[in-house]
C-alpha cells in the first residue's frame, strides 16, 4: 500500500520523500488545484513508462508536462506572444498551453507521444514548489486508471491506485475539481482543445479574442485523450434528468426540484446555490459517492453550459457516452 504523507502536517518530509521517489524513477501522486496528478520525471523514459503502465493508459495519449514557472516552460517550449500573454495572465493555474517543443528540450518523446508539440502548465501550490526543488519538468496525467473518474482527494487516489504506487502526497480536496483548460494558439487565434478549470469566457475577456470551441465528444480527436467515453463511473449516467428511476442516485444542481426525487437512493446537490465553481469542485467526488453507494444509475440535473458549466457538461457527457467508445 502506498505511503501517505500530509503536506500540511509534514511539508519537509513530503518534499524530501517525493524528490527521492522521483529521482528513483517512481511516479508519485501529487495534489494540484485541479485534480491529483500521477507525476514522474518527464526526462526519464522508465519513469514515464511507469506512468502509462500504472494507469493502463494508451501510449498515443501524450502527458501534460508541469513546470515550476514560466522560465522553466520557456526552456522546453516555444512561446508565441499570445501564448506568453496567456501564461503570464493565468499561471500558476488551471491552463495548459499546447506549444511547439524546443529541439533541445530534455523532455522524453514518450511523454509527448512523439508529437512535435508539448502540453505545458504551471500548477498552483505545493506542486510547483516540488517541481522547482526537483529541478525538472514533471509529466503528470490525472492519478486514476485510464478512462475512470479523476481523483480530487488523496482518498480517491488511495482507492484507485494505492496498491500500484509507493507514495501519495495528501493535500486535501482539490479546489477547482476539474482538469485544466487546454488551448492551442494557431495563427494568432485561440482554439479550445479541452474545456476545464478556467472558463473560456475568462480567456476571451483577458485577450479580447474569441475562443474557438472544440467539436463535441465523438467528433475528430484533437487532444488525443479526448476519447468519447472517459471520466466514467461504474453506474450508467443519465443527463438532463427530469425524473428519477428507483435505485438511481440524483446529482442535483441549484434549487430546481425533479419529479420523483423522493424515489432516489440519495440526492447530492452539486451546488445548492447554483454556483458552477462549487459544482465543479464537487463533481468527481459525488460521482464516486454514487458508485460507492451502489446506485443502479446516476441521474444528473441539467447544468448551464456557460463558464465552468462547459467543463462540467463536457465531463458529464463523456461519462455518459457508450463505454468502449
Ligand atoms: O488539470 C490537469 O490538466 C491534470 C493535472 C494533473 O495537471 N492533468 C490532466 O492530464 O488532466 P491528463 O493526462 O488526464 O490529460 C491530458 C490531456 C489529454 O487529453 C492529452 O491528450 C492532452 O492533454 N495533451 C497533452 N499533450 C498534448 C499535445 N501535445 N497536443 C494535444 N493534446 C495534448
Ligand atoms: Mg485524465
Amino acid at each position: 500500500m502506498a505511503r501517505r504523507i500530509s503536506i500540511a502536517q509534514a511539508p519537509e518530509l513530503a518534499m524530501e520523500s517525493a524528490c527521492a521517489e522521483l529521482s528513483a524513477g517512481h511516479p508519485v501522486a501529487v495534489p494540484t488545484e485541479t485534480v491529483y496528478g500521477l507525476a514522474a520525471d518527464a526526462t526519464n523514459p522508465a519513469a514515464i513508462t511507469a506512468i502509462y503502465e500504472t494507469k493502463g493508459r494508451p501510449r498515443f495519449n501524450p502527458l501534460i508536462c508541469h513546470m515550476a514557472d514560466l522560465a522553466m516552460a520557456e526552456r522546453h517550449a516555444v512561446f508565441d506572444p499570445l501564448s506568453r500573454k496567456l501564461a503570464e495572465r493565468f499561471w500558476p493555474g488551471p491552463l495548459t498551453l499546447v506549444l511547439p517543443l524546443k529541439g533541445d528540450s530534455a523532455i522524453h518523446p514518450l511523454a509527448t507521444a512523439g508529437l512535435d508539440t508539448v502540453g505545458v502548465r504551471v500548477p498552483m501550490g505545493f506542486a510547483s514548489r516540488l517541481i522547482a526543488e526537483f529541478g525538472k519538468p514533471l509529466a503528470a496525467p490525472s492519478a486514476n486508471p485510464s478512462g475512470r473518474v479523476s481523483p480530487t482527494s488523496a482518498d480517491h487516489v488511495a482507492q484507485d491506485l494505492g496498491e500500484r504506487i509507493s507514495l501519495i502526497l495528501d493535500g486535501g480536496h482539490c479546489g477547482v475539481g476539474v482538469e485544466s483548460t487546454i488551448v492551442k494558439v494557431e495563427d494568432g487565434a485561440i482554439r479550445l482543445l479541452r474545456p476545464g478549470g478556467i472558463a473560456a469566457e475568462e480567456i476571451e475577456a483577458a485577450t479580447g479574442l474569441t475562443v474557438a470551441r472544440p467539436e463535441k465528444a465523438g467528433a475528430a480527436i484533437e487532444a488525443p485523450g479526448m476519447l468519447a467515453s472517459h471520466y466514467a463511473p461504474n453506474a450508467p449516467i443519465r443527463l438532463e434528468a427530469s425524473s428519477i428511476e428507483p435505485g438511481e442516485a440524483l446529482l442535483a444542481f441549484g434549487t430546481d426540484r425533479i419529479t420523483g426525487e423522493g424515489n432516489a437512493l440519495f440526492v447530492l446537490n452539486l451546488s445548492p446555490t447554483g454556483d458552477l465553481a462549487e459544482a465543479a469542485a464537487n463533481l468527481f467526488d459525488y460521482m464516486k459517492k454514487a458508485d460507492a453507494a451502489g446506485a443502479t444509475g446516476i441521474a444528473v440535473a441539467s447544468i448551464p453550459d456557460t463558464g465552468l458549466g462547459e467543463a462540467i457538461n463536457d465531463r458529464l457527457s463523456r461519462a455518459a457516452a457508450p463505454r468502449g467508445a
